[in-house]
């Protein structure tokens, strides 16, 4: 799909599809006065007729405007002036996607761009509108034999922006946009990918491939052989009930000077999750495929990172392995030792991907890290807690929290915050080991951050429990890509403040 911007009025345009918003109670926009003004009342008459009061989401096609260059007129109702915020706006956007599918239009002219949103400049709408357009056509058609129709809908979509000297930052947005768009599609499709064709081999495939894609990347992959070298007892211990060999997979981003010290993502890349010995009952099991789609995120960040060509140093690391039961499988009551030295009690083989990240969160170390982010499927009390709407974040260092929460806000992918209060800590005493590796049924997801904390102190760490939002379950199952857009959106903010 093709973008584009321009500055200009919508009555010059000559454009298959001119979209126009009208808000609550029938009021049209700015364009659409315009329009209704060269059309001598033509809109106005059709709203006071009642076939278009601007209700969010609310859309009409019209055909023949007088006074117009264009084809068709797309009425977009985007509710009451006062509502309009970032949710709302992209309900609109949503609606335009859906609504474009079904018409003839292979190309339009949008001025959802010049609706007013409070601290949203036009950079923002563009980049909205982008990634919404792109996101609106993801498929995953793959291993399906006969391929559905490609999807309907326009090719090209031009956005209108303010002023001529406007055209520059509508450009790099676009640019930026399909930057983010790839990378969550690339999540998206390594997270709806079976365990039996995404095993860890696989994802140090794709994390090799691309390597070679953006030459700004340098991949390296540490067979088991060499996690047992660097004493990574615990990650191993996970892998031990798998007949796929785990790997650990290090993909560094070059943009910045080499005085930098880089971002570093860790994703948890468990391919697929039966619990182990712990077994989990099987009803929905099969969702358990996501059980890597923090590695997958970080794949797409870095992708998506490397496309915009960003100044800055940016490290992901990815434990994967698959969590199976196996003669040679970890049991309960096993103790093992993790690279830090700590020991652990496995008193649940189920709670596996704490104990392949502390491994690579202590390997985090070697690259002298400013920022250390983990992202984690890590608990079903996470649905629990937050349901499905935010990411949970927890961390060492107030100020990343708030820069995580801040940039999740601005692309709408959302997250808040846990305490991770030293009175959690006690839950997870052992008899037997220096950690239990589970802290009982309260607070699930508090303490499996307290678990990770143990490994983090010598660093700014946050947690991303992206349980509930990695993807959804139902009719419509299937990756999000997040936290793909708030990963590359604090990598941004934090490249434009280090610029000053
Ligand atoms: N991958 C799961 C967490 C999960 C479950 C994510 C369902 C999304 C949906 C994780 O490995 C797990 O099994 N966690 C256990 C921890 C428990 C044994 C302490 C859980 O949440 O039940
Ligand atoms: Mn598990
Ligand atoms: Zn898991």
């Amino acid at each position: 799909m093709e973008f584009n911007v321009k500055s200009g009025n919508p009555e010059k345009q000559r454009t298959a599809c001119l979209i126009i918003g009208v808000s609550q109670p029938r009021k049209l926009s700015r364009a659409g006065r315009l329009i209704d003004k060269i059309s001598e009342g033509f809109l106005s008459t059709i709203i006071r007729r009642g076939d278009m009061d601007g209700k969010l989401g609310q859309t009409l096609v019209l055909h023949n405007v007088p006074g117009t260059l264009s084809d068709r007129l797309l009425l977009v109702g985007c509710g009451k002036d006062k509502d309009l915020n970032e949710t709302n706006y992209l309900k609109i956007l949503d609606s335009v996607s859906s609504a474009l599918e079904n018409i003839g239009a292979m190309e339009a002219y949008s001025y959802l761009t010049d609706l007013n949103l409070k601290g949203r400049d036009i950079h923002w709408k563009v980049l909205q509108n982008v990634m919404q357009m792109n996101s609106s056509r993801y498929q995953f058609e793959q291993l399906k034999s006969s391929k559905k129709e490609p999807v309907k809908g326009i090719r090209k979509l031009v956005m209108n922006v303010p002023s001529r000297r406007d055209l520059g930052i509508g450009e790099a947005a676009i640019k930026q946009g399909n930057a983010i768009s790839a990378g969550v599609s690339l999540t998206k499709d390594l997270g709806n990918l079976p365990g039996n064709i995404c095993t860890p081999t696989y994802l140090a495939e794709q994390s090799v491939r691309l390597s070679k894609t953006f030459p700004t990347i340098v991949t390296e992959v540490l067979e088991e052989e060499d996690m047992k070298k660097l004493g990574m007892g615990s990650l191993l211990s996970v892998a031990a009930g798998s007949r796929q060999p785990a790997k650990l997979i290090s993909m560094e981003y070059h943009g910045g000077d080499s005085q930098q010290k880089p971002v570093v993502l860790v994703g948890k890349g468990v391919t697929f999750d039966s619990g182990g010995i712990s077994l989990k009952p099987g009803a929905s099991m099969d969702e358990m495929k996501y059980d890597m789609c923090g590695a997958a995120s970080v794949i797409g960040t870095l992708s998506a990172v490397a496309e915009m060509q960003l100044p800055i140093n940016v490290v992901g690391i990815i434990p994967a392995t698959e969590n199976l039961p196996d003669g040679l499988a970890t049991k309960p009551g096993d103790i093992v030792t993790s690279m830090s030295g700590l020991t652990i009690e496995i008193l649940n083989t189920d709670a596996e991907g704490r104990l392949i990240l502390c491994d690579a969160l202590s390997y985090a170390e070697k690259f002298d890290p400013d920022v250390v982010i983990d992202i984690a499927t890590l608990t079903g009390a996470c649905i629990i807690a937050l349901g499905r709407n935010p990411s949970a974040v927890i961390g060492n260092h107030g100020p990343l929290v708030n820069d995580l929460i801040g940039s999740g806000k601005k692309v709408q992918d959302k997250v808040w915050e846990l305490p991770l209060w030293d009175e959690y800590q006690d839950q997870l005493k052992s008899n037997f080991a220096d950690i239990a590796n589970i802290g009982g049924r309260e607070a699930g997801t508090i303490t499996a951050a307290c678990f990770l904390s143990r490994f983090t102190k010598k660093y700014k760490w946050a947690h991303l429990d992206i349980a509930g939002t990695a993807w959804v379950s139902g009719d419509n199952k299937g990756a999000t890509g997040r936290p793909v857009p708030l990963l590359t959106q604090y990598i941004i903010d934090r490249m434009e403040e280090m610029q000053g």
